[in-house]
């Protein structure tokens, strides 16, 4: 049996949140190991990197994910008793529940409605000579996200929904005011869903077949019976909030247009095949999940080394969507290299890799590609703009979610 790699130091759970992004791949690179064993919480785990790191995690035969998550993303990020802590056919049946939303047409809707949602948010910027882009996208997803769900959203509580799911989001790499913030738009997040799956169940409101919230709502578990509405209003919250969450990768996507070394990227993005192959880079290239855990099933071993029932393994998100032996380049920002790309299920895995059906990779891939479409076809098609240089671009590695510190601001907006 070989010795996996030991990281050098006691625990590093510190580390892992002043590191952030890169709290797993400096690790990798100066051990020269695509595994390596650490301390995290007190407890020893195993980190893995690679396309072959990323098919190991992802084998359903050797991992599980129930006990994995630590109770402060459940309580805040993602709910207790949602499909990221489930296994087995249980999973699989609620995943398809998912994947039934994610039909070609329901999908075409989610980017017609967001880009309609734009144009109806740009009508209000006339009087205005700045917008922040990613406080407007906030507002924009969610209203497209409820729309799209079949979720009533009053005019007066928009911006207040909206900021809830986005602390959500916010909080996952947080300790402190920042995770409590996050629980807390949760509780109320969850609170507000629930009084509406109940009205729908008894009628007082309506939903079309095909929307989240009325197939969350009728859902039948295997047993045969409906979903408990504190389990229906959490996975309704897991196509909601990751909805918004694509915030983040507009503000990104605005801001590749705007470094654009040859400035093409503006009339390109216009270009059907282009947007497309931009809106993969900006998935990859950007942070937003640096990594995931799984618990190892039974013991087995690997190239030689042994994993112990139970022990905590984690996978290298953010570095494999950077791993020079998948990239050219990989921190050029440069969408050409999507050309003709024959992705396999483990390099480009910015939201999880493998099978959708069978295994934990999101459900909501199509949405994000869709989302980030819409916006910038808005962004380069509906409105000319003027971005400010006295902005700051940079964004943090270490702050988890990271963001372009200004968030993006535009200004002198005219709509064409
Ligand atoms: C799972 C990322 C958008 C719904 C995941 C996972 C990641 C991820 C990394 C975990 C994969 C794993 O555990 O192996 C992202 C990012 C998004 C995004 C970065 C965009 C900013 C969405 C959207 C939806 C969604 C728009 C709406 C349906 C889900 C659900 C799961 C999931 C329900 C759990 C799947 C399961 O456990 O089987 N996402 N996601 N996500 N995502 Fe997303």
């Amino acid at each position: 049996m070989k010795q996996i790699p030991k990281d050098k130091g006691l625990d590093q759970s510190v580390n892992v949140l002043r590191e952030g992004y890169q709290f797993l791949p400096k690790r990798f690179e100066r051990l020269g190991s695509d595994i390596f064993q650490t301390r995290l919480l007190g407890k020893k785990i195993i980190c893995l990197t690679g396309e072959e790191g990323a098919r190991l995690f992802y084998d359903n035969e050797k991992f599980k994910r129930k006990g994995a998550l630590p109770k402060r993303i459940q309580k805040s990020l993602f709910g207790e008793n949602a499909i990221q802590g489930m296994d087995g056919d249980p999973h699989q049946h609620r995943k398809l529940l998912f994947m039934s939303l994610m039909t070609p047409e329901r999908l075409e809707d989610l980017g017609d409605i967001t880009r309609k949602q734009w144009q109806k948010k740009a009508q209000g910027w006339g009087r205005k000579k700045a917008v922040e882009l990613h406080e407007e996208a906030k507002e924009v997803l969610c209203r497209a996200a409820c729309q799209w769900s079949g979720i009533p959203l009053r005019e007066k509580e928009v911006k207040k929904r909206a900021e809830q799911l986005w602390l959500m989001v916010d909080s996952f790499g947080a300790v402190g005011p920042r995770h409590w913030k996050g629980r807390k738009a949760r509780k109320l997040s969850e609170q507000w869903i629930k009084e509406l799956i109940e009205d729908l169940r008894e009628g007082k409101i309506e939903a079309s077949q095909g929307t989240a919230i009325y197939e969350m709502a009728y859902h039948r578990n295997l047993d045969g019976q409906p979903l408990d509405t504190q389990i229906a209003a959490e996975e309704i919250l897991n196509v909601i909030r990751p909805t918004v969450a694509v915030s983040t990768y507009i503000a990104f996507g605005a801001l590749a247009i705007h470094q654009d070394p040859k400035q093409e990227a503006k009339v390109k993005v216009a270009e059907d095949e282009y947007i497309e192959m931009f809106a993969q880079e900006i998935r990859r290239l950007f942070p937003f999940v640096p990594f995931l855990g799984a618990r190892v099933r039974r013991d087995f071993i690997w190239n030689g080394y042994y994993f112990k029932t139970g022990r905590l393994v984690l996978i290298d998100i953010h570095g494999i969507d950077h791993d020079p032996r998948l990239w050219d380049n990989p921190q050029e920002f440069s969408p050409e290299r999507f050309y003709n790309w024959k992705g396999g299920l483990f390099d480009l895995i910015p939201q999880g890799g493998g099978d959708h059906y069978k295994g934990h990779r999101c459900p909501g891939e199509w949405i994000t590609i869709e989302a980030i479409k819409a916006s910038l076809n808005f962004l380069t098609n509906d409105i000319d703009y003027e971005v400010p240089l006295k902005q700051d671009f940079s964004y943090s590695l270490s702050r988890m979610p990271s963001l372009p510190e200004s968030g993006f601001i535009i200004k002198n907006i005219v709509r064409k």
